[in-house]
């Protein structure tokens, strides 16, 4: 049978389609290259907020004339939900009609048994039950060979964050082994990869034995072939100081921290159950950037937290004045059903109060983007080339160490090599420059 799989939702999700694919070939199912040629589809779906859960649905929609011509050539049809929306909905995805088969994150090894099943006897199938120890630490991810390559060193989240759903569809939080991390990073780098982004919702909590993140980024940082290691996310409330020397002290590892702030007020803080201040906050910015000079910061900032103030809403305004983000990921609050925040804070911000915040804050993160970059005019910077710039012909793209897109007239370089780019010009989300020696 041929399976078709479609992602949503963050990197973390791409990892587990990487492996859902070595799952499914070992079980003898070819990959479809489009949904046409399926007789299973399978979407790997987000939960984070609302307008996640619309997309699979009305994505779920568009299966309904496809279920029914295929029942008609008496061929079956499977369409299978799997990811965070089908741990959390569990059966309420049942009510889809065109849904015959769900599996949560832990439960992918399953996936084979379950299509040969649903296709087999047409009924319903599920295993969504979160594990405390699945890692899939001996699967290797089929993955496409690109410049980067997604590596997940841990699964799960114990901080339940007031607003996040992500403890209830990924579980307990448990850390892969290192020397499987190693093992696949070696295999990647022998594969020509020059690029790997460890992959965790609090990589500060990794933990193998006796060996924390320090160790394993070091040891991943020092693989022959790996030129660059990139990692995501680190929790303000334990950014270990060792940790900072590791990333400052070693040329592999990216000057790049995605430090998620989520609110400028300390009182929003404490609702979201962040653990931190924002003075305590701000002091690790002032430590990060005088560990690491020249680092690029980014961060995540939700708006209309249930009971925000303008007032607070304003902290949160000139903390990003003071900080500075290089670029930051903004979001509505969108209640989640089982979550802390929902069952304490009613959601009482009004949709027009939210979007009118989150337009203010996008408008101040664009001007901010643009002054950082253009500060940046006249420096040589190192790019990783990832290949040819979508909307610019002649042009090629690339990264540099602190994962701001640039682009320069083409040579011809191979995607995966680094060149050195001045930088000549600068918009709020790229560079531009000329390689000036590679
Ligand atoms: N574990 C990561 C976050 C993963 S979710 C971390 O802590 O860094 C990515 C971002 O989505 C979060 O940082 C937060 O800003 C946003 N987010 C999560 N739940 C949300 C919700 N209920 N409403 C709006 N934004 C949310
Ligand atoms: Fe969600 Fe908080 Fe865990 Fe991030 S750290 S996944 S925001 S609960
Ligand atoms: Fe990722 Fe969305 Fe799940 S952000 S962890 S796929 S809820």
């Amino acid at each position: 049978m041929n399976v078709y799989l479609e992602t949503y939702g963050c990197q973390m999700n791409e990892y587990d389609s990487q492996l859902i694919r070595s799952i499914l070939i070992s079980g003898g199912y070819r990959l479809a290259s489009s949904q046409e040629e399926a007789d299973v589809v399978l979407v790997n779906t987000c939960a984070i907020r609302e307008n996640a859960h619309r997309k699979i649905y009305s994505r779920l929609d568009q299966f309904r004339p496809v279920k029914k011509a295929m029942k008609k050539a008496g061929r079956p049809f499977v369409v299978g939900v799997l990811g965070c929306m089908a741990q959390n909905l569990k059966e309420d995805l049942f009510a889809h009609p065109v849904v015959s088969l769900i599996a949560g994150p832990d439960n992918y090894r399953s996936l084979p048994k379950l299509i040969d099943r649903a296709a087999k006897s047409g009924d319903r199938e599920m295993d969504a039950y979160l594990s405390e120890y699945e890692t899939y630490d001996d699967i290797a991810p089929t993955r496409v060979t690109g410049v980067n390559a997604w590596v997940a060193i841990m699964r799960g989240c114990d901080n339940f964050c007031t607003f996040c759903v992500v403890p209830y569809t990924r579980g307990r939080e448990r850390s892969r082994s290192m020397a499987g991390i190693v093992a696949e990073v070696e295999s990647l780098a022998e594969g020509g990869c020059p690029q790997v982004t460890l992959l965790g919702q609090n990589v500060n909590s990794y933990k193998d034995g006796s060996a924390i993140f320090s160790d394993l980024i070091a040891g991943v940082a020092d693989i022959p072939g790996i030129r660059r290691v990139r990692f995501t996310s680190p929790h303000p409330k334990d950014f270990p100081r060792p940790l900072l020397e590791t990333i400052a002290g070693h040329p592999h590892i990216c000057k790049h921290i995605h430090l998620p702030l989520q609110a400028g007020s300390s009182r929003i803080l404490e609702l979201m159950g962040r653990t931190y201040t924002i003075e305590e906050y701000l002091n690790l910015v002032d430590e990060i950037r005088a560990c690491i000079p020249g680092v690029t910061l980014t961060t995540d900032v939700i708006v209309g937290f249930p009971t925000e103030t303008e007032e607070e809403f304003g902290e949160t305004v000139r903390v990003m004045r003071q900080v500075e983000f290089d670029n930051a990921y903004i979001f509505k609050y969108s209640e989640r059903k089982g979550t802390i925040a929902s069952r304490r804070y009613p959601d009482d911000i009004p949709p027009d109060v939210k979007t009118d915040r989150i337009v203010r804050l996008f408008d101040l993160q664009r001007a901010i983007s643009l002054k950082r970059n253009q500060a940046r005019i006249g420096e040589t910077l190192s790019v990783l080339i990832e290949g040819d710039a979508e909307r610019k012909p002649g042009y090629q793209m690339g990264k540099t160490d602190g994962h701001i897109t640039t682009i320069f007239p083409s040579a011809s370089h191979l995607p995966g090599s680094l060149v050195f780019v001045e930088i000549t010009g600068a918009t709020q989300g790229t560079l531009l420059g000329k390689v000036v020696h590679s």
